[in-house]
């Protein structure tokens, strides 16, 4: 079959098919290339979607566990995992046909196979079936929206059984009884709390002296307190070199670590051990080598400041790309680049990204850190107001966390937001809005916010700015 098309997208991600919709919506002829068998990507099929409908399962069955009986409650609760897996199944199967109704909808061609770049202007789709039809489609443009995938760890052999990457900790048939995940970042916090929830012993092994990497150094030593507390174990500064699954079926696999700084090798049991340190781009097969498309030292495919790699009509967004690997930075640059190459001028801001955690509570991040200010040498206030002094999350007893803004010294200019607690990640948008409207410390503070609400945490941290919060 030969098609001529305005744009090919190569995978179906949140990069992908929201730029597959935007491309249709500015009436760019449009197809989008895809070989798992449905759409949504990383996102919908194995990342964002499953783990945030276990988080909210898991979450019910802890709280029904252990906090009805202080409402005055009474339940006997116990656990049904293969109902749960199921609703999450179900959650991810709506969802992904939901995106391939969108498809249809804005008339864009859904292509199921892989797709290789055998010339500029030319994608050669391979069957998902035997014996299916090769597929060469004519295009205009190309984007490359491939996504990533799991990060392995040398030495070690993830057979999503025992040795697990975040897909197969999804789906676990069973609760473990000891589960050790390698890697204190996102996916090892969310999937750590799923599990431990349900009744696993979990620790976290990880490199570095502190978790959540990246985040602000006051979120992430609240975040270790408050996991510890709730009974996750954390090994910082700790390095593991092997892990061997033991001859029986079942029979569990021993790590061996052994300190960062050196020292004494230890042995560690578990049934089940998550390997959760990082994702790298994925490219394979796309044949970038053969008409010279550029990728960095790490696997990133290079863009400009529009999308545009080296070659001429080849974009690319996205996970694969580098940056923040979230679906939502991955959806605004699918939007943006679309509409570049429908001839409008597009850009994004990625200070004002948020980022977010979703275990209980939430951690959630925007713009600069209290140690990215230091560093670079910026003036800044701080506001920092906790959860206690909150009177909707003691209504809730969720009182666990803080609101801090930073903001510029002498500007009041708000240059970043870090909090932990409950429902931060939907809090941290009013401050998202703030900072894309460049607004202060004090625009913040002079907003009436509703009571008893939680987002009265966000306005007393901006009142905190000019130390002049009312509850603390
Ligand atoms: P992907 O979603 O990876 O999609 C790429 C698609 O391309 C895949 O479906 C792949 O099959 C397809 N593909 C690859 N090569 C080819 C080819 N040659 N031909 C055809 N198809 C191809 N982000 C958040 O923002 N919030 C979250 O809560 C969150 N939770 C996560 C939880 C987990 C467990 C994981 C693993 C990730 C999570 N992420 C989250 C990250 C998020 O999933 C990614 O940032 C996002 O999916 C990236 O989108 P993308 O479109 O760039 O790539
Ligand atoms: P990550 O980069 O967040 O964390 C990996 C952690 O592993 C780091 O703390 C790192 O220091 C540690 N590590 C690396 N090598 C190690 C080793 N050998 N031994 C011990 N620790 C080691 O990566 P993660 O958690 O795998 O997530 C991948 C991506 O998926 C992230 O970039 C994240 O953005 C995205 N994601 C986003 C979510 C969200 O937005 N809520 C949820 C889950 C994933």
């Amino acid at each position: 079959m030969s098609e001529a098309y305005d744009l090919v997208i190569i995978g179906g991600g949140p990069g992908g098919y929201v730029a597959a919709i935007r491309a249709a919506q500015l009436g760019l002829k449009t197809a989008i290339v895809e070989k798992r068998g449905a759409l949504g990507g990383t996102c919908l099929n194995v990342g964002c979607i499953p783990s945030k409908a276990l988080l909210q399962s898991s979450h019910h069955f802890e709280v029904a566990e252990t906090e009805f009986a202080s409402h005055g409650i009474k339940a006997s609760v116990s656990l049904d995992l293969k109902t749960m897996l199921g609703r999450k199944e179900k959650v991810v199967q709506d969802l992904t046909q939901g995106v391939e109704f969108l498809m249809k909808k804005n008339k864009v061609d859904y292509v199921i196979g892989e797709g290789q770049i055998t010339q500029p202007g030319e994608v050669t789709v391979k069957p998902a079936k035997k014996g299916g039809k090769k597929q060469i489609l004519k295009t205009q443009n190309i984007i490359i929206a491939t996504g990533s995938d799991v990060a392995p760890l040398p030495g070690v052999a993830i057979d999503e059984k025992q040795i697990v990457s975040s897909t197969g900790a999804l789906s676990l048939g069973q609760v473990p009884k000891n589960l050790v995940v390698v890697g204190a970042g996102v996916i090892g916090l969310e999937l750590g709390s799923v599990w431990r929830r349900l009744g696993a012993k979990v620790t976290v092994v990880e490199f570095l002296d502190h978790i959540l990497p990246g985040m602000d150094g006051d979120v992430s030593k609240q975040m270790k307190r408050t996991l510890s507390k709730q009974g996750m174990d954390f090994k910082l500064s700790t390095k593991v070199t092997g892990a061997k699954t033991a001859a029986k079926p079942g029979g569990g696999v021993t790590l061996t670590m052994e300190p960062v700084a050196g020292g004494k090798k230890e042995t560690l049991k578990a049934d089940v051990v998550l390997i959760a340190i990082g994702r790298r781009p994925f490219t394979g097969g796309l044949g970038l080598d053969k008409i010279g498309v550029e990728i960095d030292e790490r696997g990133f495919v290079k863009v400009d400041e529009d999308f545009q790699t080296n070659v001429e009509g080849i974009f690319a967004i996205g996970d694969v790309i580098g940056g923040a690997m979230l679906a939502h930075k991955a959806e605004d640059e699918g939007v943006v680049c679309a509409e570049i190459m429908a001839g409008q001028s597009g850009h994004i801001d990625y200070n004002t990204i948020p980022g977010i955690v979703y275990t209980w509570p939430e951690a959630a991040s925007v713009g600069k850190t209290e140690e990215q200010l230091k560093e670079a040498g910026v003036a800044f206030k701080a506001g920092k107001f906790p959860f206690t002094a909150n009177s909707r999350a003691r209504c809730n007893a969720d009182t666990d966390g803080f609101v801090k803004i930073l903001a510029d010294a002498t500007t009041d200019a708000v240059l970043g937001c870090h909090i932990v607690g409950p429902e931060a990640g939907d809090l941290i948008q009013e401050v998202v809005v703030a900072m894309e409207l460049s607004a202060s410390a004090e625009d913040i503070a002079r907003i009436c916010h509703g009571h008893p609400g939680l987002s009265e945490a966000v306005k007393e941290a901006a009142l905190a700015v000019d130390g002049r919060a009312i509850h603390i």
